[in-house]
């Protein structure tokens, strides 16, 4: 756990996580992404919701041992880590952050899984890898803080033929109160799910699937808050900042969104 700071005027991708990571981790999971639940009768902890969307992603990346796979936007790794003990592939996983890379090296460390889970700083828009490099690629709750097409071009340049790329994306709710923010201490920007299939066949990739999984994983958000007010004391004790401020700062840095949704894409590198 490291210890917040703040998200400076026109704060970045890095900034941003470097200030909310830490609240995330104990207000939330290590997993930095929604939770999917079957309905208001699932009793799954945020734990186990979170960890079951990685399992769903997991199983669509049809990946195993030999295969190597690029997570993009890895967070602190524990979806690259649970994707490695799943399936026996290795994973390397990209982020902006530097702070991030070091923690998830230190937990791939302690899982004893550095052999096949790696983490370098590395911006998914302008990849330092070599065509074809990569058997899948996993963007998991990332590319909505990224200029989708250019992300999505460089995901099918790194991936071989016939590979595939799995990724969510955060959807605008339905009822068209969201407005895209040109200032750009904004660092996430929303797309509707209609906008999908052309993203996806203008980056060269061939469309397998667009799930809308919004009614799954709405209750992030309750979740989340209340995540927030149990651990508040003992998150201002630790840290030495208040949640408010955390949470001020990070407002800036995001849209207003009280209800955003959830998508899952699957395509495949023709
Ligand atoms: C919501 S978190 C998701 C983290 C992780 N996938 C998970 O599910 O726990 C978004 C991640 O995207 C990364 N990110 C945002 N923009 C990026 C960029 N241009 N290049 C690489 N990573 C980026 C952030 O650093 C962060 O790790």
């Amino acid at each position: 756990m490291t210890s917040p700071s703040a998200v400076p005027p026109g704060g970045t991708v890095s900034d941003y996580y470097s200030s909310l990571g830490p609240l995330l981790q104990m207000a939330w999971d290590d997993n930095f992404h929604f939770g999917y639940w079957d309905g208001p009768s699932d009793t799954r902890s945020v734990q186990e919701a979170t960890d079951r969307f990685t399992d769903l992603l997991i199983e669509r990346l049809r990946v195993g041992p030999g295969d190597r796979v690029l997570d993009v936007g890895c967070g602190i790794g524990k979806p690259a880590m649970r994707l490695a003990s799943a399936t026996g592939a290795g994973v390397l996983g990209i982020t902006i952050s530097e702070l991030q890379v070091k923690q998830a090296t230190e937990s791939a460390r302690l899982a004893e899984l550095s052999d096949r889970v790696a983490f370098q700083y590395a911006d998914a828009m302008a990849m330092p890898f070599g065509d074809g490099s990569f058997d899948a690629v996993l963007a998991f709750e990332s590319i909505n803080h990224m200029d989708r097409p250019t992300a999505l071009r460089e995901m099918a340049r790194v991936l071989r033929p016939g590979g595939r790329v799995v990724l969510t994306d955060v959807t605008p709710p339905g009822d068209g109160s969201y407005q895209p923010d040109d200032d750009p201490a904004v660092v996430t920007s929303l797309t509707r799910l209609e906008d999908w299939p052309g993203l996806v066949g203008d980056a060269g990739l061939v469309l397998d699937e667009l799930t809308d999984v919004t009614e799954n994983t709405k209750d992030t958000a309750n979740r989340m808050i209340d995540g927030i007010l149990r651990c508040r004391r003992e998150f201002e004790a630790r840290h030495g900042v208040s949640v408010q401020e955390v949470l001020d700062a990070a407002k800036s840095a995001l849209p207003t969104v009280p209800s955003a949704g959830c998508a899952i894409v699957v395509a495949h590198k023709p």
